[in-house]
């Protein structure tokens, strides 16, 4: 079988999709299309031939303020930055028919590469911020270098660790 990571389209059957978080799957079927028409966020998504979504996670501007920062980092940059920019990794789900089977990561390091791409050269982003649904969503992420930002339910990784990690 085919996967292929690409922008949602009207084409792309989503209904079916369920990855177990309510959220999450309502967040696909409902929200997603309005969001990306209104530029709040974009959305990609994995499809199989018959263009059955199987996954997705959506990417946003974002801005994170310096003061939930680690102090050694906050040093190296400039004070005028009071709020930092950063790209949102909003939402990432697999559905239950294709869990732990890889897509997951895939999906990750697909919108890592393309928040890199982004931020060497078209926008500045000092980061990916996640916004973790659960525990288990804090363990996924853990596992790739993401940590917690304090007070914020937010974990942080940033954009210099993700051109080590994905090797450009
Ligand atoms: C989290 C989620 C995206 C993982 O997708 P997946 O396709 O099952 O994950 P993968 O098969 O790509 O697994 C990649 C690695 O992460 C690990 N992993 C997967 N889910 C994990 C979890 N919840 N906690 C810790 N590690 C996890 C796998 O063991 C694997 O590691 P390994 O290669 O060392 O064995 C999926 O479980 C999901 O959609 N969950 C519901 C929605 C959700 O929680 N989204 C998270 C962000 S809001």
């Amino acid at each position: 079988m085919n996967f292929t990571i690409v922008p949602l389209h009207p084409s792309h059957d989503k209904k079916v999709f369920s990855c177990g978080k309510k959220l999450l799957d309502n967040y696909l079927h409902i929200q997603a299309k309005q969001d990306v028409k209104k530029r709040l966020s974009a959305c990609f998504v994995l499809i199989d031939q018959e263009k059955k979504v199987k996954g997705y996670y959506t990417l946003s501007n974002t801005g994170i303020s310096r003061d939930l920062l680690p102090v050694g980092l906050c040093k190296k940059l400039p004070k005028s930055f009071a709020v930092l920019p950063a790209i949102l990794l909003g939402r990432l789900a697999v559905d239950g028919s294709v869990l732990g089977q890889g897509f997951g990561e895939l999906l990750l390091i697909d919108a890592l590469k393309r928040s890199h791409k982004v931020s060497i050269s078209v926008i500045g982003s000092l980061a990916v911020i996640v916004d973790p649904v659960d525990e288990r969503a804090v363990d996924f992420y853990q596992k790739y270098g993401f940590f917690a930002l304090p007070d914020s339910g937010k974990m942080f990784l940033a954009m210099k660790t993700i051109s080590d990690l994905i090797d450009l």
